[in-house]
């Protein structure tokens, strides 16, 4: 079965539960190829899109931990096809996903589209990397006019992804998205106005 992110995720307590679920036979039987080891031109543009994404790190003592990051739309850097980088910052003085995987470098990240209704999901192996010994990396993560200082590097090695249907993503927009759909409106409520503003006037005259 080549299915990357299922070779990953198929634990023995997730087949038994697909087992007991009838279902266990449905992936022992998958024909596809989903290997999807390497990012190709369609993860690439949509990675380049997002402005955030959440990641789960594992602590020592097996809590899963989900952080929310944002930036810049494509502040999340493709280095190349199969790795990941993007700036952290002093933050909330916590550290917890620093020191998770310092212990464990296991981390799944999960990208999402709210607008079009699309969704990535990836395990990747993170690897901490201070910004003066890659000054090179360095420059490619920290977000331009981004005044904040970058105290590591988060470099992630992607073992698999994949995509998620789409059912029961709720679109939602961002205020820069609702913006350039409603930029022709505004224009002609702002022409509106000022005709409606010269009217104004011109009776305001008239009555005078
Ligand atoms: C000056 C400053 C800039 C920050 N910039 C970002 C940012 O661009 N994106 C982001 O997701 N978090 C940003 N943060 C928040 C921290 O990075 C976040 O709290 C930290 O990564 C939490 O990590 P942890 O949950 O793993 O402990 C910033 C925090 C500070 C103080």
């Amino acid at each position: 079965m080549p299915y990357g992110f299922l070779d990953i995720a198929l634990t023995p307590g997730v087949v038994a539960a697909q087992a007991r679920m009838g279902v266990d036979q449905h992936w022992q039987d998958f024909k596809g190829n989903r290997r999807f080891e390497r990012f190709t031109e369609a993860e690439a543009a949509f990675i380049a899109e997002r402005d955030s994404f959440y990641m789960a790190t594992v602590s020592e003592t097996g809590w899963p931990y989900v952080q929310h990051r944002g930036g810049p739309r494509g502040f999340l850097k493709l280095v190349d096809d199969r790795t990941l980088a993007f700036a952290d910052y002093r933050g909330n003085l916590q550290y917890i996903s620093t020191g998770n995987i310092g212990s464990d470098d296991k981390v799944s990240l999960i990208l999402m589209d709210y607008a079009r209704r699309a969704r990535l999901k990836l395990f990747a192996h993170a690897e901490i990397v201070m910004p003066e010994d890659e000054p090179e990396l360095a420059r490619l993560v920290a977000p331009e006019g981004y005044r904040a200082k970058v105290e590591r590097i988060f470099r992630l090695r992607l073992e698999a992804f994949d995509w998620n249907c789409p059912q029961h993503i709720i679109p939602r927009f961002t205020a820069e998205e609702v913006s350039a759909a409603t930029r022709m409106m505004q224009e002609r409520i702002a022409v509106l106005e000022a005709e409606n503003a010269a009217l104004k006037a011109r009776l305001a005259g008239a009555a005078g």
